[in-house]
């Protein structure tokens, strides 16, 4: 049984693959309307989420199949104290496929191991968002024709930001792609990534906390949100939250065909005075991941033998 951990759990090629039908899906969707007839999605959340969730449920439908699920661990039996793996053991005679986000991280690998049908990782905690980063993919392939020779800035909460680390192992395996990476000292990449991922790759990279100096070199500027449900301490949330402000001042240092992506939700990091700006795609990015989650979902039910 092939599940979604990790956006690395797939090869290039395999991502290739998977963004080239997301791209012949995003073309023509009626001709996948019933691709998954019959077939049915669980989305078991047990942390809030609007856009990995219903863009989740939107792909489905759109594929001709049905969903159900819980949106929070209270509307859930977790509530009552069952573990995850018991939950998908039922769910496996419930559903063909299933989406899970989870506050602990490895809850839905675990749900992986006890599953009898596919497991998505709709997020686990600050560790990895496999969907996200398909989606983030999606948007700079579609929008940029390419990975290859981009300088992206990576600007915000870069210590806790699941998608930024995913971002940054799903692109260094790509030719000549360029990192700044933009935070305050108490959120920088974590080291990890630095040693195991960027470093051992000698991948082209640096770290800077002014975003300003680096907006004129950026094809693509990845904001994030400082995560307050990450920090153990509210001081330093406050202090840290308002650190990168992106607004039509900064947009003006930057260059014509730049892009700003954010996985969303923002709460104040870029300014609602740029969301006019055609270079500002991140509602854009939100629809590529209803197409992105169908070539996914798509993908999986055939190696399971269910489409
Ligand atoms: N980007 C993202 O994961 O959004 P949600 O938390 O709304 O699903």
């Amino acid at each position: 049984m092939r599940h979604l951990m990790n956006v690395l759990d797939l090869s290039v090629q395999e991502l290739d693959d998977l963004l080239e039908l997301a791209g012949k899906i995003y073309d023509n969707p009626d001709e996948y309307k019933d691709v998954c007839y019959r077939k049915k999605l669980a989305t078991c959340f047990y942390e809030p989420s609007t856009r990995t969730r219903l863009s989740f449920e939107s792909a489905m439908l759109n594929l001709g199949g049905q969903v159900l699920g819980f949106s929070s661990a209270d509307a859930s039996s977790a509530a009552k104290g069952e573990s995850v793996a018991d939950t998908i053991r039922v769910i496996s005679s419930y559903a063909d496929i299933c989406a899970m986000r989870h506050p602990k991280e490895g809850a839905p690998y675990v749900a992986s191991v006890h599953s009898k049908i596919p497991v998505i990782n709709a997020g686990d905690g600050g560790h990895n968002h496999p969907t996200q980063t398909l989606t983030d993919l999606m948007t700079i392939n579609k929008l940029k024709g390419s990975f290859s020779g981009l300088t992206i800035g990576l600007c915000g909460d870069l210590k806790f930001g699941r998608t930024v680390h995913s971002l940054v192992e799903a692109m260094v395996r790509y030719p000549d792609v360029h990192f700044i990476m933009i935070s305050p000292d108490e959120l920088k990449i974590p080291d990890y990534l630095r040693k195991d991922i960027l470093d051992r790759n000698l991948i082209d990279y640096r770290e800077v906390g002014v975003l300003e100096d680096v907006m004129p070199e950026l094809d693509i500027l990845y904001m994030t949100r400082v995560q307050r449900e990450r920090f153990f301490n509210e001081e330093d949330y406050i202090r840290l939250k308002d650190s990168f402000i992106l607004d039509r001042k900064k947009m003006e240092l930057a260059r014509d065909d730049m892009l700003v992506l954010h996985p969303l939700p923002r709460v104040n990091e870029i300014s609602t005075e740029i969301d006019n700006d055609p270079r500002a795609v991140y509602f854009k990015q939100a629809q590529f991941g209803v197409y992105v989650r169908m070539a996914l979902i798509m993908t999986l039910l055939k190696e399971a033998g269910s489409i």
